[in-house]
């Protein structure tokens, strides 16, 4: 079935796709349509960062950006939500078109560039969700924002939704924000962690509650940055790792027409160099620290493949785009082997 709508949303650019679909499924969700005929999800409870979530599959950040759309993505399956990534201020991204589709790869390339309607938006919005999972919220910095002073936009956004979110995810890999991706690297790094170590520490006195801080991180790392943000997560004592985010290298799909547009690289392609990541992540970590496996999933395999590398949990995107709600039960399944 999702095969058909697929061809027809297909046939529009891929925001307005999107966007379509989207709005679809919400007004399927109102009308109660949604949990009845969406595929059937088994439940496969995991623990990780001191929450249980009811199966290890969920949907990564990018996708619902605004918090719009939770209850539905909640009624399809998903054993979490993240939301985001969103920034302090609202800001416009950049120019369209900023989304293309790669098909011959399972494949996406953009460049939105933090497109969002900004922290109080988001927070209205969650005001009127239904939803009770867990909700992860994924904070980054307004472009606008001077690279110097990135620290107090992650602290605003950690402030702000710590009294709504069940984990907080740092996005410091996205390629659309200039600079951004220079975080994840030495000092920059240090610092970074420290700081929202120590907004989590005043957030956890003030509201009584201790919420778990995930930072995403990009698969284009040499090994030596791989050991060295695994120590860092480590000494800071963050509480888990999202790996990864899209990646900037064009090896997998060389000689495709839309290969040189700029962007973040999603789907097929990196499924490899994100599986890289895990493995030496999890080589460093061991079950110190829970990472959540997110890059190429398109199948139950590459799901499983995540949990056999390391993850403790995996999310989608582009292969949700791609396969549609069937996706998430079929990933489930395919981990639950792993489990036994
Ligand atoms: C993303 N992704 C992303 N990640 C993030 O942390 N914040 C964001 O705002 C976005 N935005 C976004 C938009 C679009 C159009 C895509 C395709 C992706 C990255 C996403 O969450 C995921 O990490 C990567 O896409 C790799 O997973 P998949 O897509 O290969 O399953």
């Amino acid at each position: 079935m999702y095969g058909l709508l697929r061809r027809l949303l297909f046939r529009f650019p891929p925001e307005q796709a999107h966007d379509f679909a989207l709005g679809t499924l919400d007004l399927c969700q109102k009308l109660g349509l949604v949990a009845p005929f969406a595929p059937t999800v088994p439940g496969l409870p995991v623990e990780a960062m001191g929450l249980v979530f009811p199966n290890p599959v969920g949907l990564a950040a990018g996708l619902d950006k605004n918090a719009e759309h939770v209850d539905a993505m909640g009624a399809l399956g998903f054993g979490f939500v993240e939301v985001g990534t969103v920034t302090p201020l609202a800001q416009p991204g950049n120019p369209k078109p900023r989304m293309f589709r790669l098909p011959e790869h399972q494949a996406i390339i953009n460049r939105m560039g933090f497109n969002n309607h900004g922290l109080a938006h988001l927070l209205s919005r969650l005001e009127r969700m239904k939803y009770d999972g867990i909700l992860g919220i994924n904070v980054g910095k307004n472009a606008v924002t001077p690279m110097e002073e990135a620290e107090h936009d992650y602290r605003r956004g950690i402030a702000a939704v710590y009294g709504r979110a069940s984990y907080i995810a740092v996005n410091v890999s996205s390629p659309n924000t200039p600079g951004l991706r220079n975080l994840q690297f030495g000092d920059s790094l240090s610092r970074l962690l420290e700081a929202i170590k120590d907004e989590q520490s005043i957030q956890a006195k003030h509201q009584g509650r201790y919420v778990p801080l995930a930072v995403k991180i990009a698969p284009d790392m040499d090994d030596d940055a791989i050991r060295f943000v695994a120590a860092a997560l480590r000494n800071t004592g963050m509480d888990g790792v999202i790996a990864t985010n899209t990646t900037i290298s064009r090896e997998a799909v060389q000689g495709h027409p839309l290969a040189s547009e700029v962007g973040g690289l999603s789907g097929g392609p990196v499924r490899i160099p994100s599986l890289r990541v895990i493995q030496g992540l999890a080589a460093e970590l061991g079950d110190e620290l829970p990472i959540i496996g997110v890059g190429g999933i398109t199948d139950g395999e590459s799901a499983a493949e995540k949990i056999h590398a390391g993850a403790r949990l995996v999310q989608l995107y582009t292969g949700f785009i791609y396969r549609g709600p069937a996706l998430i039960g079929e990933s489930v399944r395919a981990i639950r082997q792993v489990h036994n």
